[in-house]
């Protein structure tokens, strides 16, 4: 048996395998000490660890394990993943949407991470919680994908009211603008809200990638992170301003655990 680990701010991800494919599984971070012990009952295992709760992790566990640096673990997955999938492109922007947000170039195996930005899932479920008292992440998901967004956001077309904008009227010219100026109607619904708060994170993702892509050279950006699970309107939102902005927006399946098969084949 082997096992990957990905310990990350908010959720554990865990690759494993008796030597077919990889079976997946994912856990909260409240629950590292029972991940501990769930490894344990693995006694032959080969076990490999990456993110950043990793040396906490190790600390509840009795086995022998390896630790490797997050970024190459998780460059290294998508890799596979890609592989895996029939998708042949070789040089591209990772963006990993996690609690927060990391941004690398991949060109054939080398790798450097090239930024990133605070705002991402971890945003997701704070103003969430702030806006709405909702902490559970897919009444979330399913909440704000009721939502519209139109009386929250300020678009460019309400800027320019009227009159020609130079640059598409759809695009959001600020979030969370509108409401200032808007003269209140009636209260603003949960699903208004958490919509706005997935168009935040996911137009702020996006414009980031767009922008390193850019000064790469490079126009395909894979997106990866548990904040796309079950969340189409994130997706929709990141694919939606990429392509906007001239780039490839592609998503992988399982994409989140990228980390954790990085360090299954770490392994061998
Ligand atoms: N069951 C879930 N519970 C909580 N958050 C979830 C859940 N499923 C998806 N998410 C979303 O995924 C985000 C965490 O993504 P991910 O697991 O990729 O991050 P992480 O690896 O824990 O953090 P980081 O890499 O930044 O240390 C959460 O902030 C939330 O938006
Ligand atoms: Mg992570």
């Amino acid at each position: 048996m082997k096992i990957g680990i990905d310990a990350g701010g908010t959720l554990i991800k865990v690759a494993y395998t008796n030597g077919d494919l990889p079976e997946f599984i994912k856990f909260p971070i409240s629950r590292l000490q029972y991940v501990a012990s769930w490894i344990s009952e693995f006694s032959n295992a080969k076990i490999c660890i990456t993110g950043g709760k990793a040396a906490l992790l190790k600390t509840y566990m009795n086995q022998k394990a390896v630790d490797i640096v997050e970024f190459e673990a998780t460059s290294s997955g998508v890799s596979y993943l890609l592989a895996r999938n029939d998708i042949p492109v070789k040089a591209f922007i990772l963006t990993n949407v996690g609690t927060g947000t990391s941004i690398h170039y991949i060109n054939k195996g080398e790798h450097q991470r090239v930024g990133g930005t605070g705002v991402g899932g971890g945003t997701i479920m704070g103003l969430s919680k702030l806006l709405t008292g909702i902490t559970d992440y897919e009444t979330i998901v399913t909440t704000a994908s009721k939502g519209a967004r139109d009386r929250i956001d300020l678009k460019v077309s309400h800027i320019y009211e009227g009159s020609e904008p130079p640059i598409p009227g759809d695009l959001t010219a600020s979030n969370f603008g509108n409401i200032a100026i808007l003269a209140s109607e009636g209260q603003l619904t949960k699903e208004e809200l958490l919509a706005s708060v997935v168009g935040l994170v996911g137009e702020t993702v996006a414009t980031v990638s767009v922008l390193a892509a850019g000064q790469s050279g490079l126009t395909s950006i894979v997106f990866v992170g548990s904040s796309f699970i079950g969340n189409d309107l994130l997706k929709e939102v990141v694919q939606r301003y990429t392509v906007l902005r001239g780039a490839l927006p592609m998503f992988i399946e399982n994409g989140e655990y990228s980390g954790a098969i990085g360090c299954l084949l770490y392994l061998g």
